[in-house]
């Protein structure tokens, strides 16, 4: 793993978002493995800015959500759906046909979230798949005790979870109880991942992450299995892990080639 620790969230992100816009600049056709949630906020932004201002083409990339709520449709403002559009592919020239968000009302789930991996295998599978952080340590919905090879399927949420997300539904008795997510060997199989995560309240889920044993009650350290894996944080969301100056003086000593 490779964890990187920026002063703050708006570094973090920008540095996040330069990384991305390498592997689309690289890419014929770029995959794109992309999260919700607040957290990706600022990274969006930046991407849509490199798309006005530094001409960062979206014309060929192909992108895959994650996960999205089940029984919410693409227009109740809460989805995942509604989230992508609003925040990132109504302000870049990406093609409709060339985005996948789960399908929150699909009537076969099962096959559904087998014909959503068959995509994925299709387009070649995810170039980079960027994730944020649940504050139990999930990653998309994969909730504690998720398969470590689980594949994408349906996922009940945790209390928390729906506690955490309640903002977005006004209230937390209005949070769907289930979720379709890409499973934890989906996500394991994307050439890199990156994870970024900011703020004290990920502090706990980023040091058992990165440092705790690999285990399903902390879905995101089955990161650690993944061959490149990058954790951008800020500081606040670095505040415990044990070797944050090693991380630092890693990066500081980073071949000219390696730098983002
Ligand atoms: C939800 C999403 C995750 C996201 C997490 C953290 O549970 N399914 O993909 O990482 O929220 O959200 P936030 O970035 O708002 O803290």
């Amino acid at each position: 793993m490779e964890v990187i620790i920026q002063p703050n969230s708006e570094q973090a992100s920008l540095l996040a978002a330069r990384l991305v816009k390498k592997i689309i600049m690289e890419k014929k056709k770029p995959v794109l493995g992309l999260p919700t949630g607040n957290t990706p906020l600022p990274l969006y932004r930046h991407l849509v800015k490199m798309h006005r201002e530094e001409g960062l083409d979206f014309s060929q990339v192909v992108t895959f959500n994650l996960d999205e709520y089940v029984g919410l449709s693409p227009d109740h403002p809460a989805s995942f759906h509604y989230f992508m559009w609003k925040n990132l592919f109504s302000q870049v020239n990406i093609r409709p046909e060339n985005v996948h968000i789960p399908d929150g009302l699909a009537s076969d789930v099962e096959a559904y979230c087998r014909q959503y991996e068959e995509e994925i295998k299709a387009a070649g599978g995810l170039d980079i798949q960027i994730l944020g952080l649940g504050t139990d340590g999930h990653i998309g919905f994969n909730e504690p005790t998720s398969s470590l090879k689980s594949r994408t399927r349906i996922k009940t949420l945790t209390e928390q979870t729906r506690k955490d997300n309640a903002l977005f539904f006004g209230a937390e008795e209005n949070v769907p109880y289930h979720a379709i997510t890409m499973g934890i060997g989906t996500i394991l199989e994307a050439k890199v991942c990156l994870l970024i995560a900011f703020g004290k309240k990920k502090a706990t889920a980023i040091a058992r992450t990165v440092e705790g044993p690999v285990t399903s009650m902390v879905p995101a350290s089955a990161l650690q299995f993944h061959p490149k894996a990058i954790i951008v944080v800020d500081e606040e969301a670095a505040s415990e892990l044990r070797l944050a100056n090693y991380y630092q003086w890693v990066y500081d000593h980073k071949p000219e080639w390696q730098k983002v």
